[in-house]
This record gives C-alpha cells, structure tokens and sequence, in this order.
C-alpha cells in the first residue's frame, strides 16, 4: 500500500518542527491505550459519525455496525476514530427533526475540519441524518463514504404488510371512520416496527439511502440491505476497509458528486418513487460541494423517467422485498439500460456506476418493474410555479388515478382543477376547524396550508398532506393539498407542497383568503389563484407578515439563515465555504 503521501492527521500528530503542539494534540489520545507507533506511523486515521444513540432508535444499531467498521479499517491498516453527532431522529423531536439537520451538519463540518481526520464514514438512516451527513462532507471534501443502518424487517399487522410512516395514514382513516379504537390504533402502527432499523417504507430515509447510493457515495448494494441481516454488517466491514483505500487514492466527495452523479441520483428517485424531501435534500448536498443543482433539473431529468419500484407508499411492498429484488443496483441497471443513467459516473468503490451495477439483475419482478414494463410512466416529481409561488413540487406517482388520468396524462383532456381554498394558518389552525361545517368544505376544495415554511414553524413542518373532514373520509374522498411546508415521505396525498418562498416572508400564500379559486393546471405545471394583478397588489400591500416568536436560541440563529426549501434549505452563509480541506492547504 501506498504509505508515501503525508496524511492530514500527521500535522496533529507527527510534526518534528513543532514538538510542543505535537505532544499536546498526541498526549491525550494516548490514555485510553493507543501507541505513539500508531499514531505515528502514517496510517489514515478514519472518523466514523456515529449517529445513532438511544434518542435515535432508527439509527441505534450503528452503536454495533460500527464495530464491524473498525474491524474493516484495522484490517485495511487505518486507525478508526468514533465519534457523535448531533441526534436527528425524525419521530422525536420538537417541532421537527429537519430544524436540526443544518445544525448537525454544522456540527459534523467542525469536527471533521478540526479533528485529526484523513476520512470518514458516514453513518446513516433517519430521514435528516442522511443529507445532514453529506452536506458536511462535501463542504470539507475529506474522503468520505456512506454506510447506511439499512430498514427495519417487514412489519405485518393481522397478516397484512404494514408500511411504518405509512400504515399511520391509514390507522388514522379508520380511527376517524371509527373502525378501530385507541388501542387498535396503537397496535396497528407499532406492528409496522418489528425490528431495528429505519423506515421499511420508500419513505425518506430509504429513499436518501437509495439516493446516497445512486450519487456514488456508498459501496453498491449498500442501501437496501435490512438492518438485522448479516450483510448489513458484512457491508460495514466492506466499508470500513475501503475508505482506508480511498484516503490513499485521495478520493473525495467532490470527485464523485458531479453534475452527472446527481442527473443518476434524479433519474433513481423517479423510478423508486422517492420521497419529495429528497430534492431539498439533493439541491442542498448539491450547493455545498459546489455543483450547481435546482428544482428545473429534477423536471428536466426525472419527470419522464417511469416508476419501476413497487414499494409503499407509491406501491404494494417493503423494504425486505425491495433488497431480496435487488435493491438499488438492479433499478440502476435497469435505467442504465434504458439510457436514463450516466454510466460513467465514479463512485466510493473507485469504479464507474455502468461497472458497479452491470451485473445486477433483478430476482422478483412484481418488485422491480423492467423499464419496457413499469408501473407508471414518467412518474417523476412535477415542479409547479405559478402566482402564489416561484416554485413547488407535486409527487405524480401518489397523486391517484382520477387525478392522474384525467388531468395530467391524457394529452386529448384539456381539463384544469379549479378549486375553492380553504385556508389554515398551520397545523393548530387545521386540527381545530377541519371540521367546522361552515366551512362548507366539499370535493370542490382544496385545502391550503400556511406558516408551515422553514422560516414561519422553524424546519418546516411535515403537514402539507391534509386529510378532508371525517365526512369525506368517510366517503372515501380525498383532496389535493398546497402549501408552504412539507410532506411525510410516506405520504400518499395529492399535494403541492415545498411552496416557495413562503408565506412567512411574504410569498403569494400569504395573500391567500378562503373561498379564492385557484386553477391547478398539472399539464403545464401551473397553479394560479384566479384573481386581478390590481387585486393582488392590494392585498400586498395591506399584507401584515406574522410576528416570529423562537423558543430556543438555535431556533432564532436557524431562522436568520436559513433559505428556501426550493434550494435546499440551506444556510445561506455556509453554501460558500467549499473544499475546506484543500483551501486550507492542509496536507
Ligand atoms: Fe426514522 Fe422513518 S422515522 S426513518
Ligand atoms: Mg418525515
């Protein structure tokens, strides 16, 4: 092995023209029984990020994984390094886990830039840990790869596949039908957790561990495997090992995460139906390893790419069926084939996407459709724009049939959706008068919710996908959704949602009253509230913008920072700090 190239950890550790501050940055790494040879000797010295912790249960078992991370490094000739990061656990804390995803990432930049580190692994899985995790390795651009927890098992519940994220959609369906009780409720959603892991949905976290994968940042194979298989653990010593190569070949994240590589990743997230947090996820790792990356780019690339992946909440199964079909590989294969990959991309395993996936078939095709046969056609995100917004995306492969037949695929319809707003100021608003009859909501509405954005309810809140009054649940009748906060990735709903900008700094939703019309016009990607310029800027101008109150002093820092979901949400002063590593001339 190439041990010539003076690694970045030695000017902590092996700097004969300054012994002081060697021997104090050498000293303390010393007592709890490492060797001064080690140290010394010139080997990588690889961070492992752990994540997981008893406050992120879906990242829990990295505490073990990890183990087999070290095992790999150690075998490779690396000394591994673990160390915390921020906890990110989507269904723990308040108001949201994405109010912290740019404070763990902060936290990750420092700690890598600041540390004696020549690599990392990345340890994944909740939702926000995944983008948190590679927004910071591509601002410091240290060699780094992905390892991900893998989702849990399949979860039943009275014989029936139960999605988790997902079967909480339909328990609360059947709670307001009054189908089932307290209890049953309770028991339901809990069936869909059976083991460790993240979510066994297509929700966020597999779909960013699928998209991690597709952009070249972890080994291949890595994202589907379930958490409690062997191979999971097999994988984490196949990554340890290869990131001590990687130090050696100096391979960073900005050498993988090219343009191309993201075009793979859009191209991945149309045909498994990813989550519609992935594109605020992807344009924000995009930003800050300098590749220029927006909402046009997941219409121009992903839109007309079909769905191949029949998982929930697009599709019928889970996570285990979709790793047994051959995970991602086989669906990158399947898009390679069908030209709608780059296939010269390079990846962490130091070979092109076209050599990592060229043998990977697919084992069960009522999972992974072929790309001649899918289960939807062009079923990428549709980005939206209009008077109310500059941009938002609506998820075609969940909008349901009716919606999708009449109003988006069939060329001869010239149909459009007017539809009467009602309008909710946030979440509080909506559960206290969804079912105030003088609202008179009927299937001629569409719900609207604002307040909701990155700045108005700090992070921005999951609750785009609104369910109607329990009268129309009832009668089985749901209703499109728009507004400025997000969605649960394993939401089903026809929701325009990623609104921006939002309300809270004046965007058109704003403006908005209960009873305007508004004209969503799905073919040309368009959603207009039906009223005069002259009666828009009235309304503008007598426009009062709510008062901000933050509950803890991040929240405040957040808000100051923080950009549109449409550009990822990022901190707006951290995008231009790039490729810290080289910048700063350390070996
Ligand atoms: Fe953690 Fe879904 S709640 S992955
Ligand atoms: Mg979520």
């Amino acid at each position: 092995m190439n041990q010539k190239r003076k690694l970045r950890s030695q000017a902590w550790w092996d700097d004969a023209t300054n012994p002081e501050m060697t021997a104090l940055y050498l000293e303390r790494y010393l007592n709890f029984g490492l060797t001064r040879e080690e140290l010394q000797s010139g080997r990588p010295v690889i961070g492992i990020a752990q994540t997981g912790s008893d406050l992120v249960p879906c990242n829990r078992h990295h505490l073990s994984l990890a183990v087999r991370v070290k095992e790999g490094v150690r075998d490779a000739g690396g000394i591994p390094l673990e160390f915390p990061a921020h906890p990110l656990q989507e269904t723990g804390k308040r108001p949201t886990a994405a109010l912290d995803r740019n404070l763990a990432y902060l936290g990750l930049v420092e700690v890598l830039h600041g540390y004696p580190l020549d690599g990392v692994v990345l340890t994944t899985g909740c939702d926000k840990t995944t983008p948190s995790c590679l927004m910071a390795a591509a601002t410091v651009d240290l060699p780094a790869i992905v390892l991900s927890g893998g989702p849990m098992l399949n979860g039943y519940y009275r014989g029936r596949l139960a999605g988790s994220g997902l079967v909480i959609w339909e328990a609360r369906r059947l709670l307001a039908a009054g189908s089932i009780d307290y209890r049953e409720f309770m028991d339901m959603v809990a069936a869909a957790a059976p083991s460790v892991g993240h979510c066994n949905t297509m929700g966020t976290a597999l779909s960013m561990n699928v998209l991690a994968e597709a952009v070249g940042m972890s080994l291949p194979g890595c994202a589907a495997i379930p958490a409690p298989y062997r191979e999971r653990a097999q994988m984490a010593y196949a990554t340890g090992r290869r990131i001590v190569e990687m130090v050696h070949e100096d391979l960073t994240p900005s050498a993988i995460m090219t343009k191309a590589a993201f075009e793979n990743a859009i191209a991945v997230a149309s045909a498994i139906g990813a989550s519609t947090n992935c594109p605020i996820h992807m344009n924000a790792i995009a930003r800050h390893v300098g590749v220029d990356l927006t909402n046009d780019d997941w219409q121009r690339v992903g839109q007309d790419v079909h769905l191949l992946v029949d998982c929930q909440p697009a599709g019928r199964f889970l996570g285990e069926d979709f790793y047994r079909a051959g995970g991602a590989p086989a669906v990158m294969n399947e898009l390679l084939r069908a030209g709608r990959l780059h296939g010269d991309a390079l990846t962490v395993s130091g070979r092109t996407v076209g050599e990592n996936v060229a043998s990977a078939a697919v084992a069960n095709r009522d999972v992974i459709r072929s790309y001649e046969d899918p289960l939807l056609r062009a079923a990428g995100l549709l980005v939206m724009s209009g008077n109310l917004f500059d941009s938002a995306v609506m998820k075609s492969s969940v909008i349901g049939e009716i919606f999708r037949d009449r109003y988006l695929s069939d060329p001869a319809n010239p149909d459009v959706f007017v539809a009467r707003a009602i309008v909710f100021e946030g979440p509080e608003d909506y559960h206290a008068r969804i079912n105030d009859p003088s609202l008179g909501i009927d299937e001629r509405c569409i719900l609207v919710m604002r307040n909701t954005g990155p700045i108005a309810y700090p992070g921005s809140a999951e609750v785009v996908n609104m369910d109607p009054p329990d009268a129309l649940v009832r009668a089985g009748i749901s209703l499109p959704t728009l507004g400025d906060g997000r969605q649960s990735g394993t939401s089903d709903s026809p929701s325009i949602l990623n609104a921006s900008p939002e309300s809270a700094v004046g965007g058109g939703l704003a403006l908005l009253r209960t009873g305007d019309r508004i004209r969503v016009d799905l073919r040309r990607r368009r959603v207009d509230v039906l009223l005069s310029d002259d009666e828009i800027e009235q309304r503008r101008r007598s426009l009062k913008l709510p008062e901000l109150e933050s509950q803890t002093p991040w929240q405040e820092i957040y808000r100051n920072a923080v950009g549109p979901l449409s550009t990822g949400a990022c901190f707006e002063p951290a995008v231009r700090y790039q490729h810290l590593v080289q910048l700063r001339g350390l070996p």
